[in-house]
């Protein structure tokens, strides 16, 4: 038997840490639970924003996610890269380290995208014995984010859901389910979500994401640009469910408004831990249209270590 979330902690209700809200959080200190940071803003970094999350880091639970792992890529691990990782999550007491399921490149090129990868055995045989290298190097379960996709393999003989069950069989590692993102690959190929959720190891999942998306007529784009819709809140809730209660995190990355505003997002999740709620839940913003410009996945980086 499995220690639910790899006996991690539920950490509450956090909100991702962004450049734009630094001033306000040292100056304020709000009463969020906890913080992720994106890992790449700060492994190279011994200037201002490192000293900015020693000074959060003193106050508040951080957690590192990160964007360049490459877990599925056939390229061979970036060990430098880990020891970065290893180093500043030492430094910042990180609860957990995690990625995405997914590739960003191939023979030394970096697409600069979170990439699906074919839902098979081979790949699932290449993924975990990654899996299992970058865990015995960091002393440590790596945490794994189930990817918003826009693209299936004509190769891919088994569910994402399937695929993440027999990942965590197999090797030692959490999930951090991402409700959006099963919601915007639910409606890009057409599955149903609450089906996906029905089949997801909850004893292995050890955070989850919420985010806003943006409709884009035929498809969705998973752009954390704006609230949370109401269909991602019930998919919440039924993870709530699932999990007994689990560390939950905003992610709003591109036309952040001020923390007030992504604080008090993420802390309706509340509304939807409580049984006999009503169906609908809170009025939110819809999606967004796309008539802005769409952020690439990489621009949650910092531009100051891209
Ligand atoms: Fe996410």
């Amino acid at each position: 038997m499995v220690e639910p979330r790899l006996g991690h902690p539920n950490l509450g209700l956090g909100v991702g840490l962004r450049t734009v809200h630094f001033p306000y959080i040292l100056e304020k200190h709000p009463p969020v639970d906890w913080f992720e940071i994106i890992s790449e803003n700060f492994i190279d970094s011994q200037g201002r924003p490192r000293h900015t999350l020693d000074q959060i880091a003193e106050r508040y639970p951080i957690v590192m996610h990160g964007v360049s792992l490459s877990i599925g890529s056939t390229d061979p691990l970036d060990f430098q890269y880990l020891e970065k990782l290893k180093k500043l999550a030492s430094e910042t007491d990180a609860r957990w380290i995690s990625d995405h399921l997914c590739w960003t490149g191939v023979a030394g090129r970096n697409t600069h995208d979170l990439l699906p990868v074919p839902l098979n055995e081979d790949t699932l045989r290449h993924v975990c014995s990654r899996i299992e290298t970058v865990q015995d190097y960091l002393q440590r379960p790596l945490i794994l984010e189930n990817p918003s996709s826009y693209v299936t393999f004509a190769e891919s003989t088994m569910s994402e859901w399937e695929f993440l069950t027999s990942m965590t069989e197999a090797t030692e590692c959490g999930l951090l389910l991402d409700v959006n993102n099963v919601y915007v690959s639910s409606v890009n190929h057409d599955f149903d979500p609450y089906e996906y959720l029905g089949h997801i190891p909850y004893d292995r999942v050890v955070q989850c994401h919420l985010a806003g998306h943006t409709h884009c007529g035929t498809h969705l784009i998973d752009t954390h640009d704006g609230k949370v819709i109401d269909p991602v809140w019930q998919l919440y809730r039924e993870v709530h469910r699932g999990t007994g209660g689990i560390s939950t995190l905003l992610e709003w990355d591109a036309q952040i408004p001020p923390f007030e505003v992504v604080h008090a997002e993420v802390l309706k999740a509340k509304l939807y831990m409580e049984e006999n709620l009503p169906t609908d839940g809170p009025q939110t913003q819809g999606e967004s249209t796309g008539e802005a410009v769409l952020p690439h996945p990489l621009h949650f980086v910092a531009p100051e270590v891209q």
